[in-house]
């Protein structure tokens, strides 16, 4: 039986994988995969991996020295792995759809949540204070939203809003002829929206997409709402434009120094990152834990397809979720594929 080492172990993540399981040994493990944790992967086949694991070159060596051969990660996101040092030593597999829904959901619900401001609601009612002094909100019916990224979660997350009777904008490189958006440039988008949702990928083009110049060219009053990738924006300039108002709340599911930080519980110690502190006390800022993917479907997704990764792996199968820094650079992915009668990148 070949056996995995899964790293950054969950309760909801055990739930469906010992599901599903029939095939695998899988020792569960809560620690986080770096260079330093590797080691737990001695005498395993397999390593499965998740958004805030760090599987740089040192992760990459240690793995492949142990005999790992495959890195599965179950997740979509992979800007956390260095795919080019992976490249023809450690196929890294991933699962680039659970539930769009579940992401382009949450995002809906952090724009509801911040523009009538049911958190504070909430808090006020188990007080029994029904003042409704301060709780003002906008219609969204007739606001413009742009959409920053129209994949898998942007086009559904322009459908929720065009349901809302949103005028909706939309950027990306590679824009796609069936949404229901105008696809403008990124100034007039910036320009011309009252809400910006971002659903594209973190890279080298979109890191801190959203700094102090970006913010500038905004609408005063804008809200920010990012369930993508924190380094997406800066955050020190998010809280600038924040204090003069260019930015009037932000929805964040993600931030960008969240790595040591999200899915644990520091309630009773002080966390020490003065930007996420300031982030977090400011009434206008709602931010959650990483926690868009969470629901049943999606859950049960990541481990069917996660499962079905390492299947094919082992099987000698094409791996049709395979990911190389080959396949990032466009229409170097086909090459890179077709290249290899095998269906596999290297
Ligand atoms: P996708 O790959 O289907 O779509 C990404 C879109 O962004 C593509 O259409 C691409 O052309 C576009 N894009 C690339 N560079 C761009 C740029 N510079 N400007 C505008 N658009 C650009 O990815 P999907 O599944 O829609 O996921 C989007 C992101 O959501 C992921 O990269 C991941 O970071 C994040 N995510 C967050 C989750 C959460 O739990 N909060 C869960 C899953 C994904």
């Amino acid at each position: 039986m070949k056996r995995i080492a899964f790293y950054d172990t969950k309760p909801y993540d055990k739930i469906w994988f010992d599901k599903l399981n029939t095939r695998y040994e899988i020792e569960y493990y809560e620690g986080k995969l770096r260079e330093n944790t590797a080691q737990l992967a001695a005498g395993f086949d397999a390593a499965v991996a998740f958004v805030n694991d760090v599987v740089d070159s040192g992760t990459i060596d240690k793995l492949c020295e142990l005999g790992v051969q495959v890195l599965a990660l179950r997740c979509a996101g992979f800007n956390n792995v260095d795919v080019k040092a992976a490249y023809g030593k450690l196929h890294i597999l991933r699962v680039p759809a659970y539930s769009p829904y579940a992401v382009a959901e949450h995002a809906m619900a952090l724009l509801l949540t911040l523009n009538r401001k049911i958190h504070k609601a909430y808090g006020r009612t188990r007080e029994f204070n029904f003042s409704l002094t301060g709780l003002t909100g906008f219609d969204l019916h007739g606001k413009t939203v742009g959409v920053i990224g129209t994949g898998r979660i942007g086009r559904v997350f322009v459908d929720i809003c065009r349901g809302f009777g949103m005028r909706v904008l939309a950027h990306d490189p590679y824009p796609a002829a069936d949404i229901p958006a105008e696809y403008t440039d990124i100034d007039t988008l910036f320009h011309s929206s009252d809400i910006i949702a971002l659903h594209c990928p973190l890279t080298e083009q979109t890191h801190h997409m959203l700094d102090r110049q970006a913010f500038r060219k905004m609408k005063k009053g804008v809200v920010i709402i990012n369930t993508s990738r924190g380094a997406l924006i800066d955050s020190a300039e998010l809280l600038e434009a924040l204090n003069d108002e260019t930015v009037s709340g932000a929805g964040l599911d993600v931030y960008e120094e969240e790595y040591d930080i999200f899915y644990e519980d520091f309630s009773s110690v002080i966390v020490r990152d003065d930007v996420l502190s300031l982030l977090i006390s400011r009434p206008n800022v709602i931010l959650t834990s990483h926690q868009g993917f969470l629901t049943r479907e999606a859950l049960e997704n990541i481990a069917r397809t996660t499962l079905q990764n390492l299947d094919d792996f082992f099987a000698g199968a094409p791996l049709a979720n395979e990911v190389c820094y080959l396949c990032m650079q466009g229409s170097e992915a086909a090459a890179c594929r077709r290249a290899n009668e095998k269906g596999r990148c290297f």
